[in-house]
């Protein structure tokens, strides 16, 4: 099932997301839903505060990045994971630019400034555990989708500048004045 997904200025996108509890009944259904909704709208990541729903999950598909070119392009080509309770253990590097967009903020993409390598320890889908070393894209977008289950959206690590100079763009997604491919829940549409 697609469900909508919440746009910018929406409380729940600025709250930390609880632990999944190990078995959830529900989980396997809401990971399908996800599935279903990030590939409706074209994505490579969204998180369950994104379809209204405060909890420590999401999922990644950065096979769309995969370029046979590229250096990371093993990494990239299968890269295709769910992240349950997720826990980013370290991160290092140096800090690289990359234009990032989100599903919850259509039509804006800014530049975003983050390590390049990340250790992370999560659950899969079947609550196996595993602990992981990434890097380059495949990184960024699991950096990208951990930060909306700590409350925090790609535009916060903007200057405050360039922050202000989205302001009346930021309004109007929040205000449902925007035009998506894909359904979404406007917290100030009248
Ligand atoms: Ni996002």
């Amino acid at each position: 099932m697609i469900l909508p997904i919440v746009a910018y200025g929406d409380p729940v996108l600025k709250k930390r997301g609880k632990d999944i509890e190990k078995g959830d009944a529900d989980l396997p259904k809401l990971i399908e839903d996800m599935w279903e909704t990030m590939y409706n709208a074209h994505g490579v990541g969204l998180a369950a505060p994104q379809v209204g729903k405060s909890l420590r999950l999401f999922v990644v598909d950065a096979s769309p990045f995969a370029e046979e070119q590229d250096p990371d392009y093993e990494m990239l080509k299968d890269f295709k994971k769910v992240f349950v309770n997720p826990q980013i253990l370290d991160e290092s590097g140096d800090e690289w630019a990359f234009s990032e967009g989100c599903l919850s903020i259509p039509d804006i993409h800014e530049d975003v400034f983050r390590n390049e390598t990340l250790r992370i320890r999560y659950f899969d889908e079947n609550w196996e555990e595993h602990e992981e070393e990434l890097t380059g894209l495949a990184a960024r977008v699991v950096q990208h989708e951990y930060d909306h289950i700590e409350g925090i959206l790609f535009v916060e690590h903007l200057s405050p500048l360039r922050r202000r100079f989205l302001k009346g763009k930021l309004m109007n997604i929040t205000k449902g004045k925007v035009n998506t491919s894909y359904r979404m829940r406007f917290p100030k549409k009248k």
